[in-house]
């Protein structure tokens, strides 16, 4: 059999994880098999780069950030229906039976559309998705993309550090976090972290209130603000601001953003275990002749039905509103 593997979307944590999982897998098992990557993501499904892996490649890579294999946005793959042919058509015609993707919600749609085109035009391939992003907005798979930990680790170490000079000037800190459209990411290093306040992203803000939590603590406060939320740092900044001196609140604000450093770094422990279960899981599959299928989060050793791919690609899961209402209960009871 021959197999291709792909990263696409944002790098997050656990993809290494999941290639390695994916090759070591595949060619402990049934040492005939070819794997390639695409390299850099979609963009080499359409210029047919592809480079050939082997288990020695694979060393080092259990816990290393970000995607060996590289990784490309390309949006027009959702519109472009030239494009989606030809990719579909390259993907035959270069002789793979499975593809195996990791990555967010625009690669479950293109895997999703290439798909079809597979089935209708009776093609060989069979498309496998697993979720990587540390957003955890793919499809419904209750609170864990590939990545998601990963970040929120890295979001409590810098929440901690932030925490040391905000208490040691008293300082009021807004706080940026990634996550796009989803609230997830900043609820959760919300959480873990004890800050005192997540702004969702499409809450409205009661600033006068939120001024009134922070008069009340004679102490650091953290504000995490998600990125989906519309103001900027400076806006709140000086909204802030002019209640205070209404109010004669002294305290002094600085903002600062978590940004890339979130996305980047050493895997989470239950991220590669995850992700390497996914890739044993779907090669397993794969030899056992599965149809193409979106792989919602299985935590290790345990393994519900995949979804169909178009199920999967349709279950719109990018905002914040789709966080259960007992989630944000229960960050607000520890706050
Ligand atoms: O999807 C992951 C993510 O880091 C989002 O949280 C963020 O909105 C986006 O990617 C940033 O994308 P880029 O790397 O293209 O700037």
């Amino acid at each position: 059999m021959k197999f291709g593997i792909l990263t696409g979307g944002g790098d997050c944590p656990g993809m290494n994880s999941f290639i390695r999982a994916v090759v070591r897998s595949a060619l402990n098992i049934r040492p005939q098999t070819s794997v390639w990557g695409v390299v850099d993501g979609w963009k080499g499904l359409i210029d047919n780069s592809y480079r050939r892996l082997s288990k020695l490649d694979m060393a080092g890579l259990t816990s290393r950030g970000g995607t060996i294999l590289g990784t490309t946005r390309v949006p027009e793959l959702v519109w472009d229906t030239d494009l989606q042919d030809t990719l579909a058509r390259n993907l035959h015609d270069n002789g793979f039976h499975y593809l195996f993707v990791c990555g967010g919600n625009g690669s479950l749609k293109a895997s999703n559309v290439l798909n079809n085109i597979i089935v209708r035009e009776n093609l060989r391939t069979k498309i496998l998705v697993a979720p990587g992003s540390i957003d955890n907005d793919v499809c419904n798979n209750f609170g864990s993309s590939v990545g998601f930990f990963s970040a929120i680790d890295k979001s409590l170490d810098m929440l901690e550090w932030i925490r040391d000079t905000a208490s040691s000037h008293r300082r009021v800190y807004l706080i940026r976090s990634m996550g796009r459209k989803s609230g997830y990411l900043s609820l959760y290093a919300g959480i873990a972290s004890g800050a005192e306040y997540v702004i969702l992203p499409t809450e409205d803000v009661d600033f006068e209130n939120l001024a009134t939590i922070i008069a009340e603590r004679d102490k650091d406060t953290r504000i995490i603000v998600s990125e989906g939320y519309p103001k900027s740092l400076d806006e709140m900044k000086n909204t802030l601001e002019d209640i205070f001196q209404r109010r004669s609140i002294h305290r002094e604000i600085r903002s600062v953003d978590m940004g890339y450093f979130q996305r980047g770094g050493r895997t989470s422990v239950i991220d590669i275990l995850r992700a390497s279960w996914l890739g044993y899981r779907m090669v397993t599959d794969a030899f056992a002749g599965c149809e193409s299928g979106f792989y919602t989060s299985f935590y290790t050793g345990h393994s519900p039905a995949p979804m169909k791919l178009d199920e999967a690609a349709n279950d719109d899961f990018s905002s914040h509103e789709d966080i259960p209402r007992e989630f944000i209960d229960f960050a607000m009871a520890l706050r």
